[in-house]
């Protein structure tokens, strides 16, 4: 597998799942900012592209991440269910942990770091839209997705929707996973890369840990969504379409 530093982020992390990995070590968003060529992620990293590149050569391209690669062949229902029992439910646990941890951080530390109240703000905005797009995604368009797959082994026609085609629900989800990407990526800005400050205490690092973890877990829950999930299932419903 050749790339060269004008492959796309996107298609490097679809094509050789590990490189996820390398990505997330340089603090490369690999999902809602995917679209990036490689020379463009690594301006932004500060780090050399040829760095990168030697980097993605290093990786065994036989050794599967256990954590991407089934997905580009399992059954979008199998696929869904995993996004919410892995994605949704730490997000359901990660925010009001995280909250109630800014509140003591901020309460103790705030007037030495100013920067704790625009970020204990911003994460609380996106922790709330996070939990409203989740609920719309298991009430409405996994749902259907997996209704569309049921419908397709079967030969049926898709399913009847108030939305029309999968398009409009994914478009508005995609939407939101930009949103949330540029939120934590500001979060990350200004605690300079979850970066201690000196003299922090054990609370402090257990809020800067957490958000470094929640940054993570978005990248791999938005890219299973954005490059696997959305993809397929338009594929799929227009293939069903045409059969019909
Ligand atoms: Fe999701
Ligand atoms: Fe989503």
């Amino acid at each position: 597998m050749t790339f060269t530093s004008s492959s796309t982020v996107r298609e490097i992390a679809l094509q050789l799942p590990s490189s996820i990995r390398i990505f997330e070590a340089f603090g490369i968003d690999y999902c809602c900012g995917g679209n990036k060529s490689l020379m463009q992620a690594s301006q932004q990293a500060g780090v050399s592209p040829e760095r990168l590149l030697e980097k993605l050569s290093e990786l065994d391209v036989q050794s599967a991440d256990p954590d991407f690669s089934p997905w580009q062949q399992a059954s979008l229902s199998s696929l869904t269910q995993h996004i919410a029992e892995r994605h949704h439910e730490f997000v359901r646990n990660e925010v009001p942990r995280l909250n109630s941890l800014f509140e003591k951080v901020r309460s103790r530390h705030g007037s030495a770091h100013p920067e704790l109240t625009p970020m204990s703000l911003l994460f609380g905005f996106l922790g709330e839209d996070m939990l409203n797009h989740m609920q719309k995604e298991e009430q409405v368009l996994f749902p259907y997705i997996q209704r569309l797959e049921q419908d397709s082994e079967q030969g049926t026609l898709p399913p009847a929707t108030p939305f029309g085609s999968v398009d409009r629900p994914v478009e508005c989800m995609m939407r939101d996973h930009e949103k949330t990407g540029r939120e934590i990526q500001q979060i990350r800005e200004w605690s300079n890369g979850f970066t201690l400050p000196e003299g922090a205490c054990l609370t402090y690092r257990a809020l800067y840990d957490g958000l470094r973890e929640f940054e993570q877990d978005l990248h791999r829950h938005v890219h299973l969504e954005n490059n696997i999930l959305f993809p397929r299932a338009i594929g799929l419903e227009a293939k069903a379409c045409a059969l019909a």
